[in-house]
């Protein structure tokens, strides 16, 4: 596995915040993979969800975080490749719980639904998290 190194990917409804959270994480020292798409023409969420979350899954990328307009849609197609563990966060509690008990790898964020400096404090909580282990295990193992 790599770390410290983290794929972004997002569709046509976050292109902005996904520029503002890559330049943030790499002035957090982390590698930044951004598979774009890059420009402002609809797409697809599916298709960046899935190919994001493929770069997580082989363990070329430690974690991956992705947006669309709501996070949602992009978060459940993340969600079908396996061994991805990806949770929609629109605060910074959720975000450091889904790595503390769900040793989530992929965050999702909905670019219409949280600002700027939200989505920044959403994403140092979840990079600044461990994951506990112990019985969260078990039931990390019981997920896959
Ligand atoms: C695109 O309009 C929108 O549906 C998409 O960004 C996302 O919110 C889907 O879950």
């Amino acid at each position: 596995m790599s770390s410290k190194r983290i794929v972004l990917s997002s569709d046509h409804a976050a292109l902005a915040l996904r520029a503002r959270i890559a330049e943030h994480v790499q002035s957090l020292g982390w590698e930044v993979e951004d598979i774009g798409p890059t420009t402002n023409e609809s797409t697809h969420y599916p298709i960046h969800g899935a190919a994001a979350a493929a770069r997580v899954a082989s363990g070329d990328c430690q974690f991956g975080i992705i947006l669309c307009g709501t996070g949602q849609g992009i978060m459940m197609a993340a969600n079908k490749v396996k061994g991805i563990r990806c949770g929609v966060c629109s605060d910074p509690f959720s975000a450091r719980m889904i790595r503390q008990h769900n040793d989530a790898n992929m965050l999702s964020i909905g670019a219409r639904v949280v600002g700027e400096d939200l989505a920044l404090d959403i994403v140092n909580a979840f990079l600044s998290a461990e994951f506990e282990g112990g019985r969260h295990q078990t039931r990390v193992e019981m997920i896959e």
